[in-house]
């Protein structure tokens, strides 16, 4: 039963309790399910809207894990062809071919983008057309046909407003918003699969590492690579990350929080930690390895340079030699899901390099609150990367 968080004033008696809620929109997913699935889209955004109580969850202790929700959003097509109507079904697992490319040769890309529920009842998307462009060009690279930006950006919005008791309130978290694209089709031979599935599911989440905000400890890692040149390492595909797995069990096994990895040529050259780009600050200078094929083009790492710029730091994309960061003043982390993540110590070849005094850096702090409060809808968005749905 629901009787978590309201907000008082927008719940009249006519409204339907989550339950009646979560009937309506299985009847009107499900009673669609073979026909033309506007209308359950149309029912499913309709009554989230009228629904304002939250789902009955500790709000004040979400973490960056799966908690299964009510809707996600499927679209199919077939390759050749493009993607042209998606619906909403209930959360659950998904059949697949054993022989299904995603499975049996990676052929799959994933997004990260977030939604917020700010103090005026409003949700706010944070630059979903971004995440829309960087599937394209990932799907480009990965042979496999992709959502048009808008259609990506009203699937997400669809999704949101459909799980939106999910959404935590004001300060407590955020809505974590996964797309997947893959190939979904049976293969035997090395091919582009011939059926292709965009599907969008979501999560309340709370902070990604650990350490909540304080500072992280990362491990230079000296003999994997993450990417190499003419690789993936710049695209979101799912096979990048489960290549990182077996150095960061290894880095999480001795008590660091994560794995930051070098260039496969010189191996001095910063590129990335395992789920988000480095940042190194020195005097008014905020530096962060350029993208050259081999590093992710993170929104949150573009959007902070657009931060940074604005407040005044000389912004540099460029190489960025493991030398440096040891020398830095400060050092950070950005990405969707650990948003700005101040470093407090870095470990190279057995010798650690600590960062401030146990806290978090001035110009970490400056910009995790620039970014954070606009965001959130708590400065004025002078930028225009807020997508605002109700
Ligand atoms: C994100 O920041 O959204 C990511 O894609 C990283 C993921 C490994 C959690």
């Amino acid at each position: 039963m629901v009787n978590g968080a309201v907000f008082a004033g927008f719940l009249g008696p006519s409204h339907p309790t989550p339950l009646q809620l979560q009937k309506q929109l299985r009847f009107a997913s499900f009673s669609n399910r073979n026909s033309n699935n506007v209308n359950s889209l149309r029912v499913a955004s309709s009554a989230s809207i009228a629904a304002l109580e939250l789902a009955d969850i500790d709000w004040d202790n979400l973490r960056f894990g799966l908690m299964p929700t009510d809707y996600m959003y499927i679209m199919r097509c077939s390759q050749g062809e493009a993607f042209s109507k998606g619906q909403l079904q209930r959360f659950g697992n998904i059949e697949l071919s054993p022989s299904a490319a995603v499975l049996n040769y990676g052929q799959g890309l994933f997004e990260g983008l977030k939604a917020y529920r700010k103090h005026d009842g409003n949700i706010s998307l944070f630059r979903p057309e971004e995440n829309g462009v960087r599937l394209r060009m990932g799907a480009e690279r990965m042979c496999m046909p992709a959502p048009t930006v808008e259609q990506f950006v009203e699937a997400v919005k669809e999704t949101v407003l459909a799980n939106e008791r999910w959404i935590p309130p004001p300060g407590k978290g955020s809505l974590y918003i996964r797309p997947l694209l893959m190939g979904s089709g049976a293969v035997l031979g090395l091919a582009p699969a011939p059926e292709y599935t965009f599907l969008i599911y979501v999560s309340p989440v709370g902070n990604y590492f650990k350490e909540g905000l304080a500072p992280i400890n990362l491990i230079v890692e000296t003999e994997m690579h993450r990417a190499t040149p003419g690789g993936t390492g710049g695209v979101k595909t799912i096979g990048n990350y489960a290549a990182v797995l077996q150095a960061q069990s290894a880095a999480r096994a001795k008590g660091f929080s994560d794995v930051l990895y070098l260039d496969s040529i010189d191996k001095k050259y910063l590129e990335e930690v395992s789920s988000c780009n480095i940042f190194v600050v020195k005097g008014n200078e905020i530096s962060t390895p350029a993208i050259k094929g081999t590093i992710l083009p993170g929104i949150t790492r573009k959007s902070i340079l657009d931060v940074a710029r604005s407040q005044g730091f000389e912004v540099a994309e460029r190489q960025v030699t493991v030398n440096e960061l040891l020398e830095a003043d400060e050092v950070f982390c950005t990405g969707t899901a650990v948003v700005v993540s101040p470093v407090g110590s870095i470990t190279y070849l057995n010798k650690r390099v600590t960062y401030g005094s146990d806290g978090v850096g001035r110009v970490s702090q400056l910009l995790y609150s620039a970014l954070t409060s606009l965001q959130m809808g708590l400065t004025e968005d002078k930028m225009g990367w807020i997508v605002e749905l109700k």
